[in-house]
């Protein structure tokens, strides 16, 4: 893209230089190729919105689900992000990062993805290399370097108990931190073939538990009043009960 607005621009020039008379000529041509690159620029970003609305599907394909749990994720990854004054150029970001966090599941063999019950510690640690994948394919799109890291960082934990860096506080990237509080607690009240989704104010109650320990505290206190909101819709969606098991 740089290079053909580059030659675009050289266009230009030459239009001017060549006939410096007919200036009005060569503003209205400068404007016409204004809006080219405009047009241009409107259809990259088009594209990569097709591309990442095809990657979400294309998941849903490998592990049936998990395309509407990262759209419900992006709502709510974008929604703490401007509730903490992140800036727009970060929330596109955030929001692919989101839809896109388990990207790299593809790499993982059906077997271990959808083996009910617990894995095994090498399964585990097969599963674990997700977010690596997800990096490596994420990396490859110059205009999506920080979604990226956000996807290969989302399951950090605070304390630095989590993976694949082990990074510990302010050095997991916000984007990751955020993705890592809504993550967990869709999976939470989410249904498996094996188990049952948790009541809402069970996973609340979790989510408040790990605070400052798993959890950034301050995404915490903004995400639960979004999800206190969102009650109806969530369990319409995820099957389970708004009633605290006892
Ligand atoms: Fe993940």
């Amino acid at each position: 893209m740089r290079l053909l607005h580059a030659s675009i621009l050289k266009e230009a020039n030459a239009t001017l230089t060549t006939s410096p008379s007919l200036l009005m000529i060569a503003a209205s041509e400068t404007l016409r190729l204004s809006l080219k690159i405009k047009e241009l620029e409107e259809h990259q970003k088009a594209a990569r919105n097709t591309l990442v609305c095809a990657l979400n599907q294309l998941l849903d394909l490998k592990d049936l689900g998990t395309g509407a749990h990262s759209t419900r994720l992006a709502e709510w990854a974008v929604r703490i992000g401007r509730l903490i004054g992140v800036s727009e150029a970060e929330i596109y970001q955030l929001e692919v990062a989101a839809m896109l966090h388990d990207i790299g599941k593809i790499g993982v063999p059906d077997a271990i993805l959808h083996k009910p019950g617990k894995l095994t510690l090498e399964e585990r640690a097969v599963m674990q290399k997700h977010p690596e994948y997800g990096w490596s394919i994420l990396r490859l799109f110059d205009s999506l370097e920080q979604a990226s890291l956000y996807v290969l960082h989302h399951h950090e934990s605070l304390d630095g108990d989590g993976y694949p860096a082990g990074l510990k506080g302010d050095d997991i990237p916000l984007g990751a931190r955020i993705v890592a509080v809504v993550d967990s607690f869709d999976a939470m009240i989410s249904s498996r073939s094996y188990r049952s989704g948790l009541p809402h104010d069970e996973a609340i109650r979790r989510l408040l538990a790990a605070q400052g320990k798993q959890f950034d505290a301050a995404i915490v206190d903004v995400f639960i009043p979004i999800a206190e909101k969102e009650v109806l819709n969530v369990f319409a969606a995820t099957g389970t009960t708004s009633r605290v098991a006892l």
